[in-house]
């Protein structure tokens, strides 16, 4: 039995480690996945990602986790919140993000994890208010916003992408 920093119905939330190397590559090389994000990165690259996402934690207390499926203890995505990387109008600020595996798509997995996440933001007085960003044509994760109840606050050029640089901004207040 997984240890987790904290859970939600069906999901545990954990601090990324060795054992998830494999599953963070193949979900940040996953071209369906990454489609709406910054280009495919290299191993070498997702693994310095991934120190940087454990150094986030160890520094902060929140970053982006790795999330579980309890019952099976298989991985499904990486979902948490953390400090914008960037400027824009909204920063300084914090974000959540989700990314999640393909096969677990469309069950609820990235809504449930991001109503922990935001709870926990709010238990843990990380900020009075979240933003979420993602490309005009990523209706998904628009979707996911929608449906946490975030308002579209504007729009911006992003600027870790070359294409899908047309950003929508969204905003929730805890
Ligand atoms: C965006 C993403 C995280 C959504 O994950 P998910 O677990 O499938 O989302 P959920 O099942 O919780 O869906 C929540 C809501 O989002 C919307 N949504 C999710 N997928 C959608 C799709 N393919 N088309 C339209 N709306 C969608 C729906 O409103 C859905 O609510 P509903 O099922 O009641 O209709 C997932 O598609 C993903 O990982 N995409 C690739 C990575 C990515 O683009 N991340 C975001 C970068 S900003």
């Amino acid at each position: 039995m997984k240890e987790y920093l904290f859970e939600s119905k069906r999901l545990g939330f954990r601090v990324l480690d060795d054992n998830d190397k494999a599953f963070f590559i193949n979900l940040g090389q996953d071209p369906e996945v990454m489609k709406y994000l910054p280009a495919i990165e290299s191993e070498e690259k997702l693994l310095e990602k991934m120190v940087s996402l454990q150094e986030f934690h160890r520094n902060l207390g929140y970053t982006f986790w790795v999330v579980d499926h309890k019952e099976t203890g298989d991985q499904l995505g990486i979902i948490g919140v953390k400090p914008v990387s960037f400027e824009a109008f909204f920063t300084p600020a914090i974000e959540i993000g989700w990314r999640v595996a393909k096969k677990f798509w469309r069950q609820g997995f990235a809504f449930e994890a991001a109503t922990r996440c935001l709870e926990f933001a709010k238990e843990k007085n990380i900020a009075k208010e979240i933003i979420a960003f993602t490309s005009f044509d990523n209706l998904s994760s628009q979707g996911v916003m929608r449906k946490l109840n975030m308002k579209h606050i504007g729009d911006f050029d992003y600027p870790h992408s070359e294409e899908n640089i047309k950003h929508l901004a969204f905003r929730i207040e805890l």
